[in-house]
């Protein structure tokens, strides 16, 4: 049996947390990654209670964890606003810009944020940061022309990486796409900035930057408690 870390039990925390947020009718976005899988299991329990919800996935793991939990699922192509988001993250700092595609799902957990009218991100402490950049910010990548993209992030002195199974295959997103990692070595000083710059390279398709997408930030911790994280 798998060990269960103080971080399962922060995730687990967020998780509960959230769920207690869902209310009855709600189109929800589902996350992706192991905080958001958490959310998943939870929710799928209330659901076998009686809960009536319907959710969309921003990735095929989602997708599959969803109908395991018996969770009712819409196509994204029904769907023109969600009520609540829920998802996880790899950074977030003071401003409550976030760093997520750790996964390789951010294009379209990006989607399903901007659609959102609440966007609850859930993280435990390890993920509170003073400044974006030591996790690497990924970026999704048309496979078309990928080396040159490649090539234009080195030149920036981004330290791009294509991003690979353990097997040593290149990671296809659900999108068909590529994933490169960039390893800034430094802390970023200007997020917003990057990001438009990264957006400037054609083939890049969107970025792990989340900025200025007003998330309400739940933190979990090992002893079980989690509690909403206010601006400063
Ligand atoms: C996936 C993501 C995840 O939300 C992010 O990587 C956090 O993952 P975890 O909950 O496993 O720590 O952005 O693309």
């Amino acid at each position: 049996m798998p060990q269960v870390t103080n971080q399962d039990k922060a995730k687990e925390a967020a998780a509960r947390y959230a769920v207690e947020h869902v209310k009855p009718g709600m189109v929800l976005g589902l996350g992706s990654g192991s905080t958001s899988k958490k959310f998943v299991e939870q929710l799928g329990a209330k659901c076998r209670l009686g809960l009536e919800i319907k959710a969309v996935c921003t990735s095929s793991a989602t997708e599959l964890a969803a109908k395991q939990h018996k969770i009712p699922l819409i196509p994204i192509e029904q769907v023109l606003q969600i009520d609540l988001a829920v998802d996880g993250a790899d950074e977030v700092d003071k401003n409550h810009h976030l760093v997520k595609g750790g996964g390789g799902a951010l294009l379209r957990e990006k989607i399903v944020a901007f659609h959102a009218k609440t966007f609850l991100v859930l993280i435990d402490e390890s993920k509170l940061v003073t400044r974006l950049g030591k996790f690497p910010v990924p970026v999704e990548v048309a496979p078309f022309g990928a080396s040159a993209t490649l090539e234009a992030l080195s030149s920036l002195g981004m330290n791009p990486s294509l991003r690979k199974k353990p097997d040593g295959a290149v990671f296809i997103t659900d999108n068909g796409n590529y994933t490169i990692d960039l390893h800034l070595n430094a802390l970023i000083e200007h997020p917003i900035e990057l990001d438009r710059q990264l957006k400037n390279i054609p083939g890049i398709l969107e970025t792990g930057l989340f900025l200025n997408y007003q998330p309400v930030i739940i933190v979990g911790n090992s002893v079980g408690n989690a509690k909403q994280l206010e601006k400063k």
